[in-house]
Parts: C-alpha cells; structure tokens; sequence
C-alpha cells in the first residue's frame, strides 16, 4: 500500500508546495534586466541539445515531485514557448493528477499557440510585459519586439482560457516607470491581473543598483492617486504578489515586493533548471544534480530520498538578509532558472 508521506519541511518549517522547470536556457530577447546583449551575445554558450532533461526525465521527476506534496507546477525558461515541441510535454505533465500547471511566457509567440497550449492541458499563462508603448517596450525587450504582437498574445490567452491572465511587470526606475499608470489603466476592466515587480538583483549581469528599485509602495501610491485603490487578502498562505483591488470595482492588481518587503519565510518554492539542476532559492549559487540521479539508474525511492533530503536541510532566506555585499555576489541567472 501507497502511504501519504509526512509533509515535507524544510529547517524554517516551510512546506514543499511549487515546482518551477526551466525548459530551456534560450530567449528571443534580451531583457535589459535579465539577460543583457553585454554578456548574452551571439557567443553566449548556451546549453547543447543533450545537457537538457528529456520530456520524459522531466515528467518523471515531476511526478516524484507531486507524491512529496507538490500541488503547482509552472514552466519557465529562458523562453519556455522556444522548447521543441513543448505542448507534448504540457500533455505528459496535465495527465499527473491533482496538479495546477502554469507557464510563463515573453509573449512572442503566444497568440500562435494559445489554443494548442489550452489543449494541451495548460491552466493559466503569466506574461511578462514592461512596457504599453512600443519605444519603451522595444528598449527593454533590446530586441526590437513590437508590443503589438504581445498584447494580441494576451488577448488569446484569455480568449481560449488560459484565465485568469496574470502580466508581469519589472519596474526600473527611470528607465520604465513612466509605464505603471498606462499598464494598469490598460488592463483595468479586462479580467487580466497586472503585477508590478520589484527589480531584484538575480544573476551578475544586471548591474543591479539599488537606486533602480522602485519600491511597490510608490507604485500602489502613483496608481491609487488616479484609481482609487484598497488592500485585498492574499488567494492563499505565501502568495509572492499583495493583492489590491480597483475601488470602482475594475478588477484587481498585485505587488511582488521581494527587495522592500521579502516573502521568503512563506516560500515553498524548488526551481529545477534545464540541465536538471534543483535550486532551493532564486539567488543560489550551487544546485542539486538530479540528472546524475536519473541517468545513472537510480530507483525512484532514490530519487525521492534525495529530494526529501534536499527540502529538509533548506535554510534560504535570501531576500532577508540581503545587502550589497550579498547582491555583488555570484548568483545564478534568471534566464537559466526562470522567473
Ligand atoms: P501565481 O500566483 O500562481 O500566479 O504565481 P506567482 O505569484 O508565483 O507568480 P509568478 O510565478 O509569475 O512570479 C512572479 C514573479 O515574482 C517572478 O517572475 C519573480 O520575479 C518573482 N518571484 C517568484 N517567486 C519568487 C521567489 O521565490 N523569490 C523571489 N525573490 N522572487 C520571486
Ligand atoms: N527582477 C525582477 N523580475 C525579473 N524577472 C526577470 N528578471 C528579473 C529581475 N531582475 C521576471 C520577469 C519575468 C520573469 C521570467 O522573471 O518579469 O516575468
Ligand atoms: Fe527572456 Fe524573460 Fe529574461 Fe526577458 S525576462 S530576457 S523574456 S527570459
Ligand atoms: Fe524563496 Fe529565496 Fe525568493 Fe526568499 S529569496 S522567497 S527563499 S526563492
């Protein structure tokens, strides 16, 4: 007989509960926050072919995951929509019981796959969008993306179901700030949740300045001063976003404060990276390797003992305890763990 293992904690008593696969450590733009063209050039050794966790490795894991308490799961990147063939291992995912399965996406080729992704069994879909204006959208993307063909993606998403949609802004100050009234007077009305997030220090390359980070207080301040705004309880225990709703009744919009008001003493959250590599924290500087495990024959107790020990002896609390000496350290990027 099957028992219901003990729930999993780690040292500060927090529980397992989401897991985040990065699918691939490749993007289409080069988001002047996370993967500038300065150190991700046309040079930059991205990982070959046969370094990434197979469909079937992932699913696997995934499902090792779920018995030790996992209930979501969301797909992340680099780019997750680039993976070859993606909705194939959405399906294998969708069929694992009793999971909530997410994605989130740039955007670029959303509105293409929308209706194949819903099919697949994909729940809901988060996209990042810094910007309404295309000039200022174009800037931070580096790419030259047009904001057209993102907005026509959300608009799909929500069409076939992928709802609610939830928009992820980074806010720099001064670089795109100007954009948090026009995004959220956008999406006002439309179903579609936006959450304003605080620019962290992950990674090396984003040349972090404090100065930049504008803290979510201005940003629920300057939005509050044109539509009235009113503090709203969190979904669930350690949700990473504050909610606040529109007063007037146009909906809701959400915070993610990890610089000025860090979650981490909720965080229930493991990221696995492309090459199969399990993160206990965003700003790690080491991982687990999961890949080993697999590929070199071990049972699935193994693989389960493993991962147990792994959450048991977790102690993170990086946004705690953060300062400049720790945000100059060398960090994991975000395009190689996800968002
Ligand atoms: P849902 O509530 O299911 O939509 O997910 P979520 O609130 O976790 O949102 P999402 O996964 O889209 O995360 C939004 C952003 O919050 C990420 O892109 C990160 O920038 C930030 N974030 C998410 N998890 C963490 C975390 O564990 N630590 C820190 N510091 N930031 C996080
Ligand atoms: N600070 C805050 N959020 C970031 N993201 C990427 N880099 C950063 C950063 N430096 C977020 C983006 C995207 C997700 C993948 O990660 O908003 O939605
Ligand atoms: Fe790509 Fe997302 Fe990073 Fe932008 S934030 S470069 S879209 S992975
Ligand atoms: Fe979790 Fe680390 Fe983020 Fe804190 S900084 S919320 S421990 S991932």
């Amino acid at each position: 007989m099957n028992a219901q293992p003990a729930q999993l904690l780690d040292t500060r008593g927090r529980p397992l509960r989401d897991l985040r696969i990065s699918v691939t450590d490749r993007c289409n733009f080069r988001c002047l926050y996370c993967m500038p063209k300065t150190v991700f050039g046309r040079d930059y050794p991205f990982l070959p072919r046969q370094e990434l966790l197979s469909f079937e490795e992932i699913t696997r894991i995934a499902r090792l995951f779920v018995a030790q308490g996992v209930t979501k799961v969301r797909l992340t990147g680099g780019e997750p929509l680039l993976r070859h063939r993606v909705e194939q291992l959405i399906e294998m995912l969708a069929a694992i019981p009793g999971l909530e399965l997410t994605l989130t996406t740039n955007g670029s080729i959303l509105a293409k796959k929308a209706q194949t992704l819903k099919d697949a069994g994909l729940h809901r879909v988060t996209v990042s969008l810094d910007a309404l204006d295309d000039a200022t959208f174009r800037r931070m993307n580096d790419v030259d993306f047009p904001v057209a063909q993102v907005l026509e993606g959300i608009e799909a998403a929500g069409k076939v179901g992928l709802a609610p949609v939830k928009i992820n802004m980074v806010v720099k100050r001064g670089t795109n700030d100007e954009a948090i009234v026009p995004l959220a007077e956008h999406f006002r009305g439309s179903g579609h949740i936006v959450r304003f997030i605080e620019f962290m220090d992950v990674g090396s390359s984003n040349d972090w300045k404090m100065d930049e980070v504008l803290p979510s207080r201005d940003v629920i301040r300057r939005i509050d001063a044109v539509f009235p705004l009113e503090a709203i309880d969190p979904n669930y225990s350690g949700e990473v976003a504050q909610r606040w709703r529109y007063k007037d009744g146009a909906g809701e919009i959400g915070v993610i404060s990890s610089v000025t008001r860090a979650f981490c003493s909720t965080c229930t959250r493991l990221r696995l990276s492309t090459e199969g590599k399990l993160y206990t924290c965003l700003f790690a500087d080491h991982g687990h390797d999961l890949r080993a495990l697999v590929r070199g024959g071990s049972t699935d107790q193994e693989i389960s003992d493993r991962i147990g020990a792994i959450w048991r002896t977790r102690d993170d609390r990086y946004s705690e305890i953060r300062t400049a000496e720790t945000a100059a350290r060398r960090k994991i990027e975000m395009s190689y763990i996800g968002g």
